[in-house]
Formats: C-alpha cells, structure tokens, sequence
C-alpha cells in the first residue's frame, strides 16, 4: 500500500540524535485537496542562482524577510516551512494505520525527489504570494555547471539573522566539491571541475540505467526506511553539498547539515530546487528513464502548506511533469551528453 499523509494532530517530539530531541511540529490546519494551478497562470521560470539580477535579488530577499517575519502560528512563516523539513525527517510522525508504531521518513526512498518537488512548490508559491508577484521563481544551485561550483553570490551576505554555515565554505571564491567528506582537499579549479563533472556523469548517466538507482528503492507503507535505498542523487552530491553547507562546529553541523535544521537556511531551498532540476534532467537522458508505474508510488501521499494557509493533500501522480505545476528552469549549459 503507499505511505499516507502523516496525521499531524499525532505530530510528536522530533530527534535529532539518541540523547538530543527537538520540537517541531508543525501547526493542524483545515486540509484540502490537491489541485493543479490554473493553466492561466504565468509560467514561473527558476533561474540559475549565480545568473541572478539585482532586481531578483531584491525580489528575493524581499520574499523571505516578509516569510521571516510571519508569526510562528502562520503555517507561511520561515520557521513552519523549516519545521515541515524537520517533521518529516526526523521522526517527529508515525506512518498512519501502522502498528507497532514506525517513523515516517521520506529520505532514503523513492519518496525523496517527489517529496522534496511538493515542499518547493509550496515554498515558492508562499514567496510570491508574500510578494504579490505570480512570476516569482526560486533560484537554483546550478552546482552540476562549473560556473555554479560554489556558494552562490547571493547567499554570501552576511547580516545578524544568518543561518549557521561552514565559514570556509561561505566565500564564494571557495570551490565546492561534490563528493565532499568531510575535508577540505584542495586542489586546482581544474581539477575540481573534473572530478565534480565525473561525478555528475556517474550520478545522472552511468550510475542511473534504472529507475531505482537514480531515484531510491521503494517505500510502501509498513515499511522502514533504511539509508541503503537512497538514489545516485540523493546519496551524492546531495547530501555532501548538505554537510559541505553546514557549520562543522556545531553539534549536528547545522543548519545545512542535519534533516531538522537544514530548512532553517534560505540556501537549502535553492539546492533542493537544482536536485528537482536533475529529475527533469534525468528523464531527458534516454531510454528507460521514466518515472515508476507502480500505484504504490503514485498514490503516496503528503501534506504541505499553501498561500492561502490551507494543508493541502498532494499525491506523488500529480507531480510528475513540473511544467503542469506551471514553473520549468532556465536553460543553461548543458553538460549531460
Ligand atoms: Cu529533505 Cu536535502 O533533504
């Protein structure tokens, strides 16, 4: 059977390792159904976050200081849209109709991409509505490009309301590494480009023939979500550009690199809004690689929070083609053959 929407009125203590817990439930509010956005709706194109203009930038940061700045008892507010992260990924929901009690996880599955594309497209509709500009797009963390292999310019400002970041890293004139562990080996530019494009090449190509490597093993209800059933992308660079974010001083690394604090970083919208990209990506590089048909995957289900404060009940099956959710990304170079 596919995993249900959690039941947040049984949203409990979230935890973050054995001895650390942390609360982050998320507020109950009336719950909708999904609907698509109105074909007459302009088309929201994200763009590439190192290609962004001054008047975006503006835009942006416009968007998440009035996000920031809602009260924590709006569902909208900056805080919710992290603690949604937080629930969801660190234990804080059971999976509903399932006994004995069993955590629902949406990393580490086939889950992870879908997932990740409903939360973004909550968050971006948020943002614009915040704004009152129905064009309003993420950026994207175009870190598969070398012109995009660092933080990206737009986040390297630094002002009290920071999130928590490795400071090393936070300087864009530091090369990211996607395979990242935990070290920082420096090699030439060159070098880095090379070995970051090989790893590419193997995440979305070589390593990715099959729809579960590219996007996870299966996860039905009943089941417990294991760290095995990531796919390429998922398990790297995903992840390593999680941990590459966050600060190494802190306890849990965070924010960038724990599940309960990584929202809590506007930059971790814009990473997941370039690992979504990799999903349309994927599906343009040939034969097979098509989304599952399996109702056990199209019929999961969450629940996100909309502009108009509702809880809306999204299926996997209605998420498939980004284009009728009414954003697509810009066009840059590309780098898959
Ligand atoms: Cu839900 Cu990038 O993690």
């Amino acid at each position: 059977d596919p995993i249900q929407p959690p039941d947040l009125s049984k949203c409990h203590t979230a935890t973050v390792t054995k001895d650390t817990t942390v609360a982050c439930c998320p507020p109950l509010v009336r719950i909708i159904d999904f609907k698509f956005p109105s074909p007459r709706e302009p088309m929201r194109t994200r763009r590439a976050a190192h290609l962004v203009d001054e008047d975006y930038i503006k835009k942006y940061e416009k968007a998440i200081s009035l996000m920031k700045a809602l009260p924590d008892d709006d569902p909208r507010s900056f805080k919710n849209q992290a603690n949604v992260h937080c629930a969801y990924c660190n234990g804080a929901y059971d999976q509903v109709g399932i006994t004995p009690t069993l955590d629902l996880q949406i990393h580490f599955s086939w889950l992870f991409f879908p997932f990740h594309r409903y939360y973004l497209y909550f968050h971006e509709r948020i943002l614009g509505s915040l704004i009152d500009d129905p064009t309003f797009a993420l950026p994207f963390w175009n870190w598969d490009s070398p012109d995009g292999m660092q933080i990206p310019p737009i986040f390297a400002n630094t002002d009290s309301e920071d999130p928590i970041r490795n400071p090393t890293h936070s300087d864009p004139s530091f090369m990211l590494d996607l395979d990242w562990s935990r070290e920082d080996i420096v090699v030439s530019p060159e070098e880095q480009i090379k070995s970051n494009l090989n790893l590419m090449n193997t995440q979305m190509v070589s390593g990715a023939k099959k729809r579960t490597l590219f996007f996870g093993t299966p996860l039905k209800a009943g089941d417990a979500a294991a760290n095995t059933g990531q796919g390429s992308i998922e398990r790297s660079p995903h992840m390593n550009i999680h941990i590459w974010t966050g600060d190494p001083k802190q306890a849990h690394t965070e924010d960038m690199g724990n599940f309960y604090s990584a929202g809590r970083d506007p930059i971790f919208y814009c990473h997941h809004a370039n690992v979504d990209r990799m999903w349309d990506l994927w599906k343009t590089l040939g034969p097979r690689r098509t989304d599952f048909t399996d109702p056990d995957w199209l019929e999961a289900a969450f629940v996100f929070y909309d502009e108009d404060k509702n809880l809306v009940r999204c299926k996997v099956k209605d998420c498939l083609d980004s284009r009728k959710l009414n954003y697509d990304y810009q066009k840059v170079n590309k780098i898959f053959p």
